[in-house]
Parts: structure tokens; C-alpha cells; sequence
């Protein structure tokens, strides 16, 4: 049975996702904060995604029972908060998280960085925009662009976009497949009642991560299978 880690499990679009997996026989560790509010058929596994010790509790708690992955969803994410918070959930805490749990990843794992049209690189300030299109960006860049959160959720999801671009290059010889992909715009908490996609949508989007082939692609920034800049 397959292993997937799908943070904000609780509710939306990460509650969405981890149903659909857990119906198909996946195993889905729910990375909730509240271990109550993760779905029935999953197994809850808490973590807040602003918090460093939560988060290497977690992945100390899945390396401790060798739980491999087959794959991981970076969901979980803040859109009207403090900048410093937005920069935390949505960059740092994936960013470490997906660090600490690398040595779990199995050879053709998939990864799914959860960002936005939003977070489009043509969207952000052009300064932004060229130290993120830097081929030569490091994860320690990437961190300490996080550190400055220079900007708000927009700003948030471009870093993201980078990230996936950089774990792709690092994951190359292992055959795991990264992307940073959107939802589109959906009808949850954050994207509001007007919205014009379902949570069922929103997921597929991302589920096209999750399910693509071994010779699909990896570190771009894709929307329902199509890219997007
Ligand atoms: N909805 C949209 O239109 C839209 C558009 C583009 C991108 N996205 C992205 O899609 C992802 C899911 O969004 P959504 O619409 O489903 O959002 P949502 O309904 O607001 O749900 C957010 C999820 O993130 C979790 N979360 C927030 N802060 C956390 C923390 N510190 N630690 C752990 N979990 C935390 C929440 O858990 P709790 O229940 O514990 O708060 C919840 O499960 C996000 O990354 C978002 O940026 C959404």
C-alpha cells in the first residue's frame, strides 16, 4: 500500500486530497494540528507547520518507524495573516519538513509544493522575480529570503515555485518528481464562497502531482496539468 504525507489535512482542499487518496487504499498520514479534525481512513499525525520542533517531531517520530513515502503534499497554508506567519507556513515549515523527511523518500517518490496563480514568478516584483529565477538558487537562499519575507502570500508562493525548482535538480539521480502546483482558485475557508472551483477540482489539480508517470516532469509550476509561469 502506497504512503502519502498530506499536511493540512484538516480541512479544504488537504482534507479533500487525503479522502480521495485514502479511498484508493493509500495509506494517508493526515498532518494535522488538531488530531481530531483529520478524516476518517486516515491516520492523523500532528504538526504545525510554523513550529520547528513540531515539525522535526514529526519527521523524528516517521524516520524512528522507517515509514517511507511515496509521496508528499505541501499543503498546508496561511493566505491573510502576518507576513512573518505567511512566510513560516509557506516556505520555512515546507522547506524543513521536506528536508527532514528526505532520507524517507522512496526512489520515484512524487512531491507536491501547494502554491498559487498568485505566486506566478511573472507576478512578483521584478527583484524578486531574478534572485527566484537565479539557476544558481540554493535551498540556504531560499531560506534566508524567507528569513527577510519580502512580501506577503504572493511573494510566499513564488519562493515555493523556486524551492520545488531546486529539490528537483537535488532529486534528480533518485527519480522523485517535484512540482509546485495550483490549485486554482476554490471554494474553501481561504478562497471564500465565491470562488469559482470546487474542493473536488482543487484536488485534482494537485492529484495530477501525485499520480504523474515516471518520465513526467519536475520542477515546474503547473495548474490542472498545464504549466504556467
Ligand atoms: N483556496 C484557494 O483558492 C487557493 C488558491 C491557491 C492556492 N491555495 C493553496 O492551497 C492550499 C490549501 O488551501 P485551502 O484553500 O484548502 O485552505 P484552508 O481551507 O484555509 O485550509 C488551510 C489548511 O492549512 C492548515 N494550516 C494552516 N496553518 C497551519 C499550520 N501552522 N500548521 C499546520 N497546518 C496549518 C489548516 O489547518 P487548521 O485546520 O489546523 O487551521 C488547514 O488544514 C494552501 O497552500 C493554499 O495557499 C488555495
Amino acid at each position: 500500500m502506497p504512503t502519502a504525507l498530506i499536511t493540512g489535512a484538516s480541512r479544504g482542499i488537504g482534507r479533500e486530497l487525503a479522502c480521495i487518496l485514502a479511498a484508493e487504499g493509500w495509506q494517508v498520514l493526515a498532518g494535522v494540528r488538531d488530531p481530531a479534525s483529520a478524516p476518517a481512513g486516515t491516520r492523523a499525525e500532528r504538526v504545525d507547520m510554523a513550529d520547528p520542533g513540531s515539525i522535526d517531531a514529526l519527521a523524528g517520530r516517521l524516520r524512528a518507524e522507517t515509514q517511507n513515502l511515496d509521496a508528499l503534499v505541501n499543503n498546508a497554508g496561511v493566505y491573510q495573516a502576518p507576513a512573518r506567519l505567511v512566510w513560516d507556513v509557506n516556505v520555512l515549515g515546507p522547506l524543513r519538513l521536506t528536508l527532514a523527511l528526505e532520507p524517507l523518500l522512496v526512489a520515484g517518490a512524487r512531491v507536491v509544493m501547494v502554491s498559487s496563480g498568485l505566486g506566478r514568478l511573472s507576478a512578483q516584483p521584478r527583484e524578486l522575480a531574478k534572485r527566484l529565477r537565479d539557476p544558481g538558487l540554493s535551498l540556504q537562499d531560499i531560506e534566508a529570503l524567507a528569513r527577510q519575507a519580502p512580501g506577503g502570500y504572493g511573494a510566499s508562493k513564488a519562493a515555493v515555485t523556486a524551492m520545488a525548482r531546486v529539490f528537483a535538480a537535488r532529486w534528480q539521480d533518485r527519480g522523485i518528481l517535484v512540482n509546485s502546483i495550483s490549485p486554482g482558485w476554490v471554494r474553501t475557508d481561504m478562497g471564500g464562497a465565491s470562488a469559482p472551483r470546487s474542493v473536488r477540482q482543487g484536488a485534482a489539480s494537485l492529484l495530477w502531482g501525485v499520480r504523474l508517470p515516471a518520465d513526467g516532469p519536475s520542477g515546474g509550476m503547473f495548474e490542472d496539468g498545464r504549466p504556467i509561469d
